[in-house]
């Protein structure tokens, strides 16, 4: 197995500190996210990073109480860049002085949004490809400011706001920023954590390739001849993890495939072809729509829908399972923002909005112990390693597809008549979109079959049919969406096709709602 540098990202509680982690992986450069309380000095002996980064975060330096690293952080000789509340608090750990601002009740002046830099001082490294157009846009977020430099640092950046913008102390290579590079609106912040990492002396060796390597390794070595059961939806996360394990371990995985006849057009069919026939895997195509429909039956309220869903999914799959027979590992498709341990300095449970669907509980109940190859991964990068196996494109760019799939874009009571409408309608929409090549720039389309009847007129009769709502929206991680701006005349032609083409509906319409306030799904 190849040993990558591995890169510390010590957690302040930054809502964007995850950016940073983006930026280091775009540059092939492993790293992890730890919130501060966990990184003792035992753990950097066992991490061994090569850099360290300090993240911002929301609490104030001049409060006693404040997060600190542990001071090793600044003596194991390792290159630090110290971002926000990460600059403040090196700064005063190595002999400088924080003043607070507004918001810790100091006289200073916070800052927050768009700032612009200016080079002084010497020039950097870790600055090279900065200033060509002579300032840089940066964002700042930061209520206190460093007003006495530690020993050592020369300021190389000012702001009006922040005269120790940009600082460093060579020797020690030792890097700190008031504002975040991480971010969008810090357009050239991705050279700066280039340049960090090329003078820390990453190798940017961490591709998808290597990934694959080790991960194969790690597969088999954690699982040895045993067998492993994978719970295969057919979306991106499980279908890619299944894929890797499989080139790992071949037939000692099994995939199990739980139709819940709540599925798309044609995809039950798309998925066995794949993975049975095309990557020649173990697969149990488990047709349990009956049971899951009998279940549903009269079953009209959205919450009741989905935990009867997640229910019966677990049972279904360990009766499946079963059958496999001495299966002693099961294979998730967790990915790293799952796992990634926030410092949260609001604390309490934040409420249920929709129970989600996944096959949590699952491990402990049949006592299986978890094979999950995409933990350290983001859903790009699943992305970029589905493609480095071999799926097709059209397979990895598919829009998500929730767990309890049509059910929930069936508002009301689901029949077997009401989904075939909901499915022919949905074809033709989705046809429709990629007819018009925009199915890569929306996150996520379907129809919801509304649970309404209206009147129209067709040829010369009336008509008394189901109304149909069309659902499109872009987003970055579905935690927030914005409908998507088809033209009228895409919605036009949408609308007729669906009437004309799909017995059932009579009437149209486009969901404008973004989220907040609306979910994406309409249940
Ligand atoms: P909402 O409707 O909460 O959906 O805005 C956000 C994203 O999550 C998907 N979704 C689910 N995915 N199990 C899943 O695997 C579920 O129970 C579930 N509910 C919603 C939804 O399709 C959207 O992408």
């Amino acid at each position: 197995m190849t040993q990558h540098d591995r890169l510390l990202i010590i957690d302040f509680g930054s809502q964007v500190t995850q950016l940073i982690a983006r930026r280091l992986r775009e540059l092939n450069v492993y790293c992890e996210i730890h919130p501060f309380n966990r990184v003792t000095d035992a753990f950097l002996d066992d991490f061994a990073p090569r850099a360290i980064i300090l993240s911002g975060g929301p609490a104030s330096v001049v409060n006693p109480d404040a997060p600190r690293p542990p001071p090793s952080v600044f003596t194991r000789g390792l290159p630090v860049l110290g971002i926000c509340y990460g600059q403040q608090v090196m700064m005063q750990m190595l002999g400088g002085a924080v003043e607070g601002g507004k918001i810790s009740g100091g006289g200073g002046t916070a800052e927050f949004g768009r700032a612009y830099v200016t080079a002084a001082g010497d020039p950097l490294d870790l600055l090279a490809g900065w200033f060509d157009q002579g300032r840089e846009q940066v964002w700042m977020s930061h209520g206190d400011h460093v007003s006495r430099l530690a020993p050592g640092f020369a300021v190389h950046g000012t702001s009006p706001n922040a005269p120790y913008a940009i600082t460093a102390d060579l020797a020690r290579r030792f890097y700190a920023v008031q504002f975040h590079p991480e971010v969008h609106h810090t357009p050239n912040g991705k050279r700066l954590y280039e340049n960090f990492v090329r003078a820390a002396g990453f190798a940017g060796d961490w591709t998808m390739g290597a990934y694959r390597e080790d991960a194969i390794a790690k597969i088999r070595a954690q699982v040895g001849d045993a067998k492993v059961i994978c719970a295969l939806s057919g979306g991106v996360d499980s279908s890619v993890a299944a894929v890797l394990i499989h080139e790992a371990i071949g037939d000692q995985l099994t995939c199990v495939f739980v139709d819940h006849g709540l599925l798309r057009q044609g995809e039950a069919e798309q998925v066995v072809t794949m993975f049975r026939d095309h990557y020649n895997m173990a697969l149990i195509h488990a047709d349990e729509s009956e049971r899951f429909l009998t279940a549903l039956d009269g079953v009209t309220d959205p919450e009741v829908k989905r935990k009867t869903i997640g229910r019966l999914f677990i049972d279904v799959f360990q009766k499946h399972a079963t059958e496999v027979g001495g299966a002693t590992f099961l294979a998730q498709g967790t990915l790293y923002p799952d796992v990634i341990e926030s410092v949260s300095f609001s604390g309490g449970p934040s409420v249920t909005i929709k129970s989600h669907h996944n096959v949590g509980g699952l491990p402990e109940k049949m006592g299986l112990k978890l094979v999950e190859p995409l933990r350290e991964l983001f859903k790009d990068e699943v992305r970029a390693l589905g493609r480095e196996l071999g799926l097709p494109d059209s397979f990895i760019g598919r829009h998500p597809f929730p767990g309890p799939g049509l059910a929930i874009r069936c508002p009301g009571e689901i029949t077997r008549e009401k989904l075939a409408i909901l499915r022919a309608a949905d074809a033709v929409y989705i046809d429709q979109i990629r007819r018009h090549g925009l199915y890569d720039e929306i996150w996520q389309a379907f129809v919801a079959l509304l649970p309404v009847r209206t009147v129209g007129v067709m040829g010369d009769g009336r008509t008394y049919d189901y109304a149909c709502a069309l659902r499109a929206v872009t987003s970055v991680d579905g935690m927030t969406a914005d409908y998507y701006p088809f033209t009228h005349e895409f919605l036009g032609e949408t609308a007729t096709r669906i009437i004309n083409e799909v017995n059932g509906i009579n009437r149209v319409t486009y969901d404008i709602t973004s989220k907040p306030p609306g979910t994406i799904e309409w249940e």
